[in-house]
């Protein structure tokens, strides 16, 4: 099994699907210290299948999705309204039930963000509307521009592209329709496909997805923004403030 402990930077490039995960930025996160994640949503098997080859990354791990993840909410049933249960005490729950290693996922975006959940017990933490601008991200030029445009000010949870919650940009195309929109994946999302191509330059019909962090989101290369990361949260550990916060709850002795 995969230890995250032997990570030299314990940030996980989260799994985008639907074009910003691409081999090359999975591999970019890993080679820069972090974890690379490849995301399948959308595509086909023999996709995957090429991927998985050219990635050969395999772990068991849990990932904790809080809410203020950006994209699609984990649920159980399509119909469930996800939970709005912080990921802090979220982590603390899991936690308490498995030793398996943990990676804790949404809105991170600072280091202090990222040090406060590594000391709460996760291994690692996920991020992804971080990487969103890279270079090395597949994200369509609008979505890239739009996560830096001050015309889109806030992120929300909406039904509206696929039928299931997902968190976005708050767009023309999310007040409209999200107030009708079912849960009916993955029909919704079928439906609007055809629209959202049409429309990839229109920052106002796309599927916007952003965590609550996403102002953080620069243009650097995804292996400057994971490694000033990884220093950023080896600074804070030895800093005497927060020195105290060390990993403990689910360690033992030894270790
Ligand atoms: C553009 C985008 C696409 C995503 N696609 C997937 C996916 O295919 N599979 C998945 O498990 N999570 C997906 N997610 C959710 C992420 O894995 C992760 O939970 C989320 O990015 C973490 O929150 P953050 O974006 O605030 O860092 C996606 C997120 C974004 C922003």
């Amino acid at each position: 099994m995969f230890d995250f402990r032997s990570l030299t930077v314990p940030v996980v490039g989260a799994p985008m699907a639907g074009g910003p995960s691409t081999p090359e930025l999975v591999a970019a996160v890993g080679a820069a210290g972090g974890f690379g994640f490849l995301a399948t949503g959308y595509a086909t098997a023999a996709k995957v299948g090429r991927e998985i080859a050219e990635l050969r990354q395999r772990t068991d791990a849990l990932c904790v999705q809080g809410p203020e993840a950006g994209g699609h909410r984990g649920t159980f049933h399509i119909a469930d309204t996800p939970s709005e249960t912080p990921l802090d005490q979220l982590l603390e729950q899991v936690r308490a039930v498995t030793e398996l290693p943990l990676i804790a996922s949404g809105g991170i975006a600072t280091a202090d963000r990222a040090g406060a959940l590594l000391a709460l017990g996760a291994d690692a933490v996920q991020v992804g509307t971080l990487l969103l601008r890279t270079p090395e991200a597949g994200t369509k030029p609008a979505h890239k521009a739009a996560l830096a445009d001050p015309r889109f000010s806030e992120t929300v949870l909406t039904r509206a592209f696929s039928g299931r919650p997902a968190r976005a940009l708050r767009n023309s195309f999310v007040d409209e329709f999200s107030a009708a929109a079912p849960a009916a994946y993955p029909y919704v999302n079928t439906l609007t496909t055809a629209l959202r191509k049409a429309a990839a330059a229109d920052p106002d019909t796309l599927n916007l997805w952003a965590g609550t962090g996403y102002r953080h989101a620069g243009t650097e290369p995804a292996a400057v923004v994971i490694a000033r990361l990884g220093a950023r949260i080896a600074e804070r550990r030895c800093t005497p403030s927060h020195s105290g916060l060390t990993k403990t709850s689910h360690r033992t002795a030894g270790e």
